[in-house]
């Protein structure tokens, strides 16, 4: 059952041992407004007390009802439905729609879902173009954020964001089209011709005969691993109030269009701590090289030398659900596939981790990039694409995100405050 809002729970009571006063201030949801604290001053002209949080610790951007993580417990929950059973029994396509909607679709509304969606593979011609333009070893997910931001020049009316007509039909172009920039940013890589949509494919499917079609009538990818990548498409589909989401919120809170928005939350997740941690993987498992050296990577690692990529989450505090999945998931991809020597550096790697003090202590368990990397390598993914791969499907979450704060009264335009600690007034020299 959905949580309504509760009255306030208590009151917080707090003393401001600077002027001895008292202050109630209300809790609701184990949170108290950070406003509330205005009302703490010391003199009556004072701007009044803040909350300082740097990198958003612990501090609530909005009320959400999309996705719940349990990061002490490991859970993960779109719409209230456990991951597992979503990617066990759903295509990306209907938890796309519940992520978006609130509910999974019905038959009729997944068929209209597909339609819409299917309807806005292409892209302009001038689209092609402009991808022409960039170097041959030009980072795919470069070309990627670079093209979703030239795609607001196309829609103008993208820039009704308040309408809720037009943003529905922004969200069917970009989850349409996400597949196809993608996979010309990888063609073009190559300097090999780009191939359009097939519209007879399913989403995964589609994206495969794009990527890696070459002459062929039509591209029939394996059922397992275009199943596989549907698989990961819908783990990686949202994750609350991550790097990229805040990004999304915040850019669309200026009632940005969604393509600039959403080239913004793309740019976010190309970092190395955040989406771009599967390429740094196995950049990493590529530097270690073989398992007997493994030990004395940890070692390096906890000497400061670098990080453990793929290790570690904001908010994950157990093994990460995601990667458990991914985990289970790899065997059937290597059944059809060569196993990746590299798995058992990842493994040993894992092991080792897991028993070590300075991981255990610190909480430090793989997240969901440490083992996608290895599938889509055996998928004959090149490890550039890793970010792109995870910036597709992660499309439909930032919409989500976006369309939720445009529809919520409380919202604003984001604008946080800051301690200023610089010089106070000065005159230039003269
Ligand atoms: N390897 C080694 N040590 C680590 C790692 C790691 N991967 N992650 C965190 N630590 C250590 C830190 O050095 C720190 O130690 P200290 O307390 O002695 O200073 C402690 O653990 C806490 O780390 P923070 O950086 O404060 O944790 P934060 O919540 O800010 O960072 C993050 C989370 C960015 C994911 C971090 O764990 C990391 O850099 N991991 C590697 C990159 C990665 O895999 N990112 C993908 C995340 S999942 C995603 O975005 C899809």
């Amino acid at each position: 059952m959905e949580k309504t809002t509760p009255d306030v729970e208590g009151m917080l009571k707090i003393t401001d041992t600077r002027t001895n006063k008292e202050y109630q201030i209300p809790i609701q949801h184990d949170t108290i407004r950070a406003s509330d604290l205005r009302q703490i001053k010391v003199k009556e002209d004072d701007f009044g007390m803040m909350s300082y949080d740097p990198a958003f610790m612990n501090t609530a951007s909005c009320i959400s009802r999309i996705t719940f993580i349990d990061g002490e417990r490991g859970i993960l929950h779109y719409r209230g439905y456990p991951i597992e059973q979503l990617a066990e029994t759903r295509t990306y396509l209907e938890v796309a729609y519940l992520v978006l909607n609130g509910e999974l679709p019905t038959k009729k509304e997944l068929e209209d879902w597909t339609l819409n969606i299917k309807n806005h593979t292409f892209v302009h011609e001038n689209v092609k173009q402009l991808m022409e333009g960039f170097r041959y070893d030009a980072h795919p997910m470069g070309i990627f954020v670079s093209t979703l931001a030239a795609l607001s020049t196309f829609y103008p009316d993208s820039k009704k964001v308040l309408d809720p007509e037009m943003r529905q039909r922004q969200i069917w172009r970009l989850i349409g089209k996400v597949p196809t920039i993608a996979a010309f940013a990888y063609r073009h890589s190559l300097g090999m011709p780009y191939i359009y949509p097939d519209n007879d494919l399913n989403y995964t499917e589609n994206f495969l005969s794009m990527m890696f079609k070459v002459g062929e009538k039509q591209y029939k990818p394996n059922p397992i691993l275009s199943r596989a990548l549907d698989v990961l498409f819908t783990l990686h589909a949202d994750h609350e109030q991550n790097c990229s989401a805040n990004t999304m919120r915040s850019i669309g809170s200026s009632h940005s269009d969604p393509y600039c928005s959403s080239a913004g939350a793309a740019a976010a997740l190309y970092g190395p701590l955040h989406g771009g941690a599967n390429e740094q993987v196995l950049r990493m498992l590529d530097e270690i090289g073989t398992k007997d050296k493994v030990p004395e990577f940890v070692k390096s690692c906890k000497e400061g030398h670098g990080r453990l990529m793929g290790f570690g989450h904001r908010v994950y505090k157990n093994y990460d659900p995601r990667a458990k999945i991914i985990k289970k998931m790899a065997d059937e991809v290597f059944s059809v596939t060569k196993k990746d020597p590299k798995l058992e550096i990842a493994l040993e790697l894992e092991r080792i981790a897991l028993e070590d003090d300075y991981f255990v202590k610190r909480k430090l368990y793989p997240n969901v990039d440490f083992y996608s990397g290895l599938i889509y390598k055996a998928m004959n993914f090149p490890t550039d694409m890793f970010p792109v791969l995870f910036a597709i499907p992660r499309m439909s979450g930032w919409l989500a995100q976006w369309q939720e704060m445009l529809t919520d009264q409380e919202q604003k335009i984001a604008r946080p405050r800051q301690i200023f600690l610089g010089y106070s007034k000065r005159d230039v020299p003269k």
